[in-house]
């Protein structure tokens, strides 16, 4: 696979996890998942992540990978790339698994005692990549390995670290998120 049709196709499939947290940080707010509860004296999850902010952002990356396969053929011949589509299940678990690794992420920075909002570099550009892969290949085992291939993981990870932060920054300037993380 060339490396243009790696960075392709690593931006077109992680497109449905790429989506949901910034669609969080724009519709969330609300009652927070862990309903205001404790451990430790510290928060479960804390405030910044909320029901609504999860359902819709899980909902609008799924959309999303729908909307994908409509334009698949459109932009896999423009492209000169094969695409792959995303069987419903995989549209799920990317969208949804991304939340969860946000959500993972927080749970892990209030049991090290880092408050809401607080920077982990590395952990907040790959908690949901993490979440993403993990469940859909638990899902959809045979549609991940067929799509995950060895140059495709290996341009996520490194494109999606300069993607998060150029997005979190352009969220910052624009007013939408409280920390440019
Ligand atoms: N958000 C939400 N539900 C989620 C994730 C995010 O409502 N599952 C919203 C919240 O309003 C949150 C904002 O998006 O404040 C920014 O998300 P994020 O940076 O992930 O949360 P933080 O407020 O920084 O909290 P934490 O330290 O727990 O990550
Ligand atoms: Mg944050």
């Amino acid at each position: 696979m060339s490396i243009f049709a790696s960075v392709v196709t690593a931006l077109w499939v992680m497109l449905p996890a790429y989506v949901p947290n910034n669609v969080a940080v724009i519709a969330g707010g609300g009652p927070p998942l862990d309903g205001g509860r404790t451990l430790n004296g510290d928060r479960v999850l804390g405030d910044g992540k909320t029901w609504r902010g999860t359902v819709l952002g899980t909902a609008a990356g799924t959309l999303l990978a729908l909307v994908l396969n409509g334009l698949h053929g459109t932009v896999s011949d423009l492209l000169s790339v094969s695409l792959p589509t995303f069987p419903v299940l995989a549209a799920v678990g990317l969208a949804f698994g991304a939340m969860v690794g946000d959500v993972g992420a927080s749970f892990f920075k209030r049991r090290t005692g880092r408050g809401r909002g607080t920077a982990f570099p590395g952990l907040d550009q790959l908690d949901f990549v993490v979440g993403a892969l993990v469940i859909a290949a638990l899902v959809n085992s045979s549609w991940f390995t067929s799509t995950f291939t060895l140059p495709v993981l290996v341009t996520v990870f490194v494109a999606t670290p300069l993607l998060h932060v150029t997005t979190n920054v352009v969220a910052h300037r624009l007013g939408l998120k409280n920390e440019p993380w």
